[in-house]
């Protein structure tokens, strides 16, 4: 089956549900727990709901169709999920016509399956990762037959092109560069979720963000769980700095971002790219998980703590305004004192920007659940206050170093608590509020970096 053939028939499916629906106005209501991934999942799958006819609407109270998709990296996401299907049930006795999807990371799990089905028999329609292109087809037999839909596949080859898309944001996008991992961090269940590394052709993303410009778009984020390895298994042969490069060098996008990247695999070729090309964001996230060898060894990361090191060293000297981000996990399975240290003596070296701190999420079918050594909550909470106190007091310092200084600042909107105020994000990721004197949502501006106040900046229009 051909990818334009798959996309095609979708429509029709999409046309199918829209007659069935003829002459009712219907909402839907879209609920996206995680990453980046399942956003831009979501804005596939809201462009086909919009197909279909329904309209958006925020409150799951009045909506006619809910979809939640699920994310399963760490625990407090399926407890969040089940919470919010608990007051599902509630609309559902109100309203018997809702229709209630699941889909995304967490489907992919043989037993959250099992307790949804047997514990939550009001949900109309499962699915997973692989198969959201499919969504059209499998709504219209649920609403033909009236029957409980479960379609979860256990892995895909397959890309499905062209699909609508509703953009959250009309002057940004994400755009996938790849799907799956194949890395199997010891703690993770992505791999397992997501399926195998599958990098998208270079000229259907190219063309992509050409036509994401020509509407409008001025940054994209280019996304995969482990940008740095692009291109495996395509015939051309292709590296991500290479891709990146173009991606940045087409005519209206003023600014790219990617994300994630894995130590191991990032390039010198790519810190010389990003160097030269100042449409590619001067920010980079690169997790750490561990600044101790021996917890990077079970964590299955392929670097020590010496080649993260060299790494953000020469990021810092090639590129000096560069921020460096990161992702940590404390309580990792056997973690002692001396490992924490290791940790807090990479955050005071690499002085990083900002960094998400993690209590280790045990993940059923991971490596890293069957190991010994599982910690106690308290011990696990120590170590999380610790690193978050570290990262917290060095990325304040970090920020001073922007103050006084006039950068350019994409306005994402209009400040939710004061709208006299604008928000806008520098290259580097920071958040800038200044006032609103009428620049346009979506444009550039150089704004003067007045004082940071932690996290964020107050600045002043300099020009635009
Ligand atoms: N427990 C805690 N944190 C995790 N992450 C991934 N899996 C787990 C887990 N089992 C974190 C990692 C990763 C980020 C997206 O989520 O830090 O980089
Ligand atoms: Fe998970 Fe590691 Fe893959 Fe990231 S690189 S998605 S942490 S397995």
């Amino acid at each position: 089956m051909s990818v334009n053939s798959e996309s095609s028939r979708q429509l029709e499916f999409m046309e199918k549900v829209r007659e069935h629906n003829k002459g009712r106005a219907l909402k839907y209501c879209s609920v996206v727990f995680g990453c980046q991934m399942n956003e831009k999942d979501s804005e596939k799958l809201s462009g086909m709901l919009e197909k279909m006819g329904y309209e958006r609407t925020e409150s799951e109270a009045e909506a006619d169709l809910i979809i939640y998709n699920t994310c399963t990296v760490r625990e407090n996401a399926d407890k969040r999920l089940y919470g919010r299907l608990g007051v599902a049930k509630q609309y559902k006795k109100d309203r018997p016509g809702l229709i209630i999807c699941l889909c995304g990371c967490m489907m992919q799990e043989e037993h959250v399956v099992e307790k949804i089905n047997t514990s939550y028999p009001y949900v109309d329609l499962i699915f997973g990762t692989h198969n959201i292109f499919k969504f059209s087809e499998l709504l219209f037999t649920v609403l033909e037959t009236g029957d409980r839909v479960i379609d979860i596949w256990e892995k895909t080859d397959e890309i499905v092109e062209d699909l609508p898309s509703r953009r959250k944001y009309p002057f940004k996008s994400g755009v996938n560069i790849m799907f799956g991992c194949d890395n199997f961090c010891s703690y993770c269940i992505v791999p397992y979720v997501r399926g195998r590394e599958r990098s998208r052709k270079r000229e259907d993303i190219i063309n992509e963000i050409k036509s994401l410009a020509s509407d409008g778009v001025v940054e994209v984020m280019l996304l995969g769980q482990n940008v740095n390895s692009y291109g495996k298994g395509l015939d051309e042969e292709i590296s991500f700095a290479r891709l990146l490069d173009e991606a940045a060098n087409i005519d209206g996008i003023g600014r790219v971002r990617f994300m994630t990247s894995h130590p191991k695999d990032l390039s010198e070729e790519l810190i010389d790219t990003i160097r030269d090309n100042p449409v590619i964001a001067r920010h980079i996230h690169l997790p750490l998980q561990s600044g101790s060898d021996r917890l990077l060894s079970l964590m299955n990361r392929h670097y020590t703590k010496d080649d993260y090191l060299r790494l953000a060293d020469a990021l810092r000297t090639k590129i000096p305004d560069i921020s460096i981000t990161t992702d940590i996990i404390t309580g990792f399975p056997t973690e002692e004192e001396r490992d924490v240290e290791d940790t807090i003596d990479v955050i005071k070296k690499v002085r990083f920007d900002g960094a998400f701190t993690f209590e280790y999420s045990k993940r059923t079918g991971t490596k890293a659940a069957s190991m010994e050594g599982q910690l106690p909550k308290e011990t696990v909470q120590r170590y999380f206050d610790e690193v978050l106190k570290k990262v917290q007091d060095i990325s304040k310092e970090q920020a001073k170093r922007f103050e006084g200084r006039i950068m350019e600042v994409l306005v994402e909107g209009i400040n939710e608590k004061d709208p006299s105020m604008l928000t806008g994000r520098i290259s580097q990721n920071n958040v800038v509020h200044f006032k609103n004197c009428g620049i346009p949502v979506g444009s550039f501006a150089k704004i003067m970096l007045d004082e940071t106040m932690g996290f964020y900046y107050n600045g002043t229009v300099w020009g635009h």
